[in-house]
């Protein structure tokens, strides 16, 4: 089948912008061309014949630190409607947390109807949504905030009640973008594998992924693209770049043994996170009741530390002090959102006593000490082994409590079952210990 010269342009430059050119290209090019819109597999004819927006540029660097923001799915599921938008929105600026950094306002499944309507036009539930979706995004830019929606790359959304965008992406991105969103959660349920019999599960999703990301640079309008393909062989954070960030664990539930797991998981892709592109261990359980207050101080901790979102889940309108306390806290935010950029590595994880440091910007470490195990336990390390020069005196910032100590090089510290000490460490002179 010939390709004209205009297509391979597109198609080249499409590859520029979406990164390298995969070792199935091949495979791809057959596979896009046999279909008929971008959304359906793509058509590189159709695409040189589209209007120029499929070459122009991604609309410029977006979450050059993780993005921070709320999402209902945790708290109430499938079960968020306009109203709960609104006092979320709300409660997002009352509270404190659009102060200490929390932006987006993102609305998960549930929210269309499982049909569409004329020309293909996404149905926003009308008894959810009686006034459809844009002047939900008008409310949530009026308080100075931001939006974000949710559609599945399948045929329909993970709990089956409502259209999946497959098909449809140029469309609904278009239609996204009309509404004024900012932010796109970009689901995995119900993709049609089958309709791909040459490619492996793995490079269909990548395939997908690069087709949403090219309809929503086509829009122009800079919108978060957040890729949460969770199937753990797809492993999306080898090639989801440039989205700006991809699941590395299954969804997260609100007990101790799921922050374990997606911790686990995510730590281990440290070398994947950079700059506008962030490992996503899930959204945070942070006072939804299923664990204790040292538990959600460790996910906040851990998360912080992983430079992960800071997407909060549970429900602002009734939120304690203690979880306020978690949620707001500005030295463990400042690492998670450190313009280095830079994911925490593990230093040493022995039975379970982990030992985590993240370099960041100003020269300082940020170390966590997470002990996973169901009893007290001490956890030692040194400045040197965190990364940092020896012969020096250092100040161990205590994130939590606010205390400082100091070290020319030990730290051992009494870390309670299941959580966190967290400490920044600074060098406490520039000087050199000479005595
Ligand atoms: C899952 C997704 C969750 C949530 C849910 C909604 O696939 O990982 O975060 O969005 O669908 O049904």
């Amino acid at each position: 089948m010939a390709i004209s010269a205009g297509a391979l342009v597109v198609f080249l430059v499409l590859v520029a912008q979406v990164g390298m050119l995969p070792a199935w290209a091949g495979a791809s090019i057959a596979t896009v061309e046999s279909t008929t819109d971008l959304g359906h597999g793509g058509n590189l004819s159709a695409a040189s014949s589209l209007p120029e927006f499929a070459i122009m540029p991604p609309a410029g660097p977006l979450v050059l630190t993780p993005p921070m923001g709320w999402n209902g799915y945790n708290r109430f599921h499938l079960k968020v409607n306009a109203a709960t938008v609104v006092s979320a929105a709300r409660a997002l600026v009352a509270s404190g947390m659009k102060g200490a950094g929390y932006m987006y306002v993102n609305l998960d499944g549930g929210w269309d109807l499982h049909w569409r309507g004329p020309g293909g036009a996404l149905l926003p539930d009308p008894v959810k949504f009686p006034h459809g979706i844009r002047p939900v995004v008008d409310y949530v830019h009026s308080l100075g905030l931001k939006f974000g929606i949710y559609i599945s790359a399948g045929m329909q959304n993970c709990a089956a009640t409502s259209a999946g965008s497959y098909g449809h992406y140029q469309q609904d991105a278009a239609t996204f973008a009309f509404w004024g969103v900012d932010y796109l959660k970009f689901d995995w349920c119900d993709v049609p594998f089958k309709n791909y019999p040459q490619l492996t599960h793995r490079q269909v999703s990548e395939l997908l992924a690069r087709q949403m990301g090219i309809a929503l640079a086509a829009t122009r309008r800079p919108i978060v693209y957040d890729v949460n393909d969770w199937g753990g062989s797809d492993e999306p954070w080898m090639w989801a770049r440039p989205a700006n960030m991809w699941r590395t664990a299954p969804d997260i539930q609100d007990r101790y043994p799921s922050l374990l797991l997606n911790f686990t998981r995510n730590v281990q892709h440290y070398e994947r996170a950079a700059r506008g592109g962030w490992n996503d261990p899930d959204m945070l359980e942070v006072g939804n009741g299923g664990m204790n207050f040292t538990e959600y101080q460790s996910q906040f901790s851990l998360w912080a530390e992983m430079a992960a979102p800071l997407i909060a889940g549970n429900d602002l309108t009734s939120m304690s002090a203690d979880t306020r306390s978690i949620l707001t806290n500005q030295a463990v935010i400042a690492v998670d959102q450190d313009p280095l950029g830079r994911q925490a590595y593990p230093v040493s994880s022995s039975a379970g006593l982990w030992v985590l440091s993240k370099q960041l910007a100003n020269g300082d470490r940020a170390v966590v000490l997470f002990n996973q195990t169901n009893a007290p336990a001490t956890i030692s390390t040194t400045v040197a082994q965190a990364g940092l020069p020896s012969g020096f005196d250092y100040t161990l910032l205590n994130l939590w409590s606010g205390g400082e100590t100091d070290t020319s090089g030990p730290i051992a510290v009494a870390v309670p079952a299941h959580g966190v000490v967290f400490y920044r460490i600074a060098r406490t002179e520039t000087r050199p210990i000479t005595a």
